[in-house]
């Protein structure tokens, strides 16, 4: 048989760019491919054939996107483009299949003039054709949804069911929506119960405006009713941070679900009752809760709220022991809340003569520790997959 001269392919331009005519120009080049990987008896022999195929300057593919893909019309171009990727993995293919041939065929003595690039080279490769469909296939496991993304959802679906929609709020927040709108006035030592991260380099703005990373989900209050007119009922979940230094209970990044309800004639036993449904709910129904004088700067009256304690029932006392749990008190707190104080109407233009509300806040790691039994904050962090497939 005549040898066919090796490199004599050159990529056509297409005069159509229709299926036939595209079949056909694939169909020829890949036999050029075949017909010249004939010729091959070498590595170095290979390396040329694949440069000159593969090549990203000006290799005969790069061709062929110059020369089919972009030349074609823009109603052709999709599927010119579908064609030409799948020769492209097949050219891919077959030329590394060739390679894996050329390597596994028997030494021919040739062995002592190559360089040590060829010799590494020449080592066998795995045959890729040697394809065992016997063996099971690659497990690929499916991500699940994270802890504390997964608690959060779920107290927001609570919230949902008694007709809250959610907002959200940005992370990197002003001053003013942290801390001055929600009645936190400038310097005011109430600002110290929350470990502020500012962002630096803002001496030159007003002190409302510069940023910080917001310190807790109320700023999302503000901003919410901000843009509607009451009523209102909304719920808030997101990432919060404080200059805390990490340890069991502490982190610089956790999680809070704000709520907000603001209506008329909206009383202090809603609020009750409305958080009473919420833990029963998540703890179980045998969950009591209790309210508990606290302080926010922008609700009046404010309060802490317990839950019983989920581990000794309220007892105080488990296994004929101090529950560790509640420090033996029988009561775990969980979360602030309070009537909204009418000076944050002021902040908003809402009328504190027609509407009253409340708020309330949780953390989410904390309940998160609380319903999964979790003894470290940190462990939510740390990315460990043996912890975090618990809860898949
Ligand atoms: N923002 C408070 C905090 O991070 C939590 C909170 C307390 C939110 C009472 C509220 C509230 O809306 O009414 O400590």
């Amino acid at each position: 048989m005549p040898k066919e001269k090796a490199s004599s392919y050159s990529v056509p331009k297409l005069g159509t760019f229709t299926g036939p005519t595209l079949d056909k120009a694939v169909a020829k080049l890949l036999a050029a491919v075949d017909a010249e990987s004939k010729h091959l008896s070498q590595e170095r022999e290979w390396k040329d054939f694949r440069d000159r195929w593969l090549s990203r300057n000006n290799g005969l593919l790069a061709q062929v996107n110059e020369l089919w893909l972009k030349a074609a019309p823009k109603e052709s171009k999709r599927e010119v483009g579908q064609r030409v990727n799948e020769l492209k993995k097949k050219v891919d293919y077959q030329i590394e299949d060739i390679r894996s041939r050329l390597v596994s065929r028997p030494s021919t003595g040739e062995e002592a003039g190559k360089s040590e690039s060829d010799r590494e080279m020449s080592k066998p490769a795995p045959d890729s054709r040697a394809l065992d469909i016997t063996l099971p296939g690659i497990e690929r496991p499916l991500g699940a949804e994270h802890p504390v993304i997964k608690t959060m959802n779920e107290i927001v679906s609570v919230f949902r069911g008694l007709g809250y929609s959610v907002e959200e709020g940005p992370e990197i927040e002003t001053d003013y929506y942290n801390f001055e709108a929600l009645n936190f006035p400038p310097n005011h030592p109430a600002r110290d119960t929350q470990d502020t991260l500012f962002i630096a380099d803002q001496d030159h703005k007003p002190p409302r405006e510069r940023l910080l990373l917001r310190t807790h989900t109320s700023p999302v209050q503000i901003r919410a009713m901000g843009k509607t007119k009451p009523p209102l009922r909304i719920v808030c979940p997101g990432k919060v941070h404080r200059n805390d230094a990490p340890d069991a209970t502490h982190s610089p990044i956790f999680h809070q679900v704000e709520g907000l309800a603001v209506d008329t004639n909206i009383t202090f036993s809603d609020l009750k009752g409305t958080l009473d449904y919420a833990m029963k709910t998540l703890f179980g129904s045998s969950v009591k809760t209790r309210f508990y004088p606290s302080f926010f700067p922008f609700t009046e009256p404010s309060a802490d709220v317990q839950i019983s304690c989920i581990f000794c029932n309220g007892a105080g006392r488990r296994d004929g022991a101090a529950c560790r749990n509640c420090k033996a008190s029988g009561w775990i707190e969980l979360l602030g809340c309070g009537m909204v104080d009418p000076n944050v109407y002021s902040f908003v233009d809402y009328d504190a003569t027609k509407v009253s509300g409340f708020a309330f806040g949780m953390g989410v790691e904390r309940i998160a520790i609380l319903k999964y039994g979790v003894g470290d904050i940190q462990m939510f962090f740390q990315g460990d997959v043996r912890f975090l497939q618990q809860f898949a």
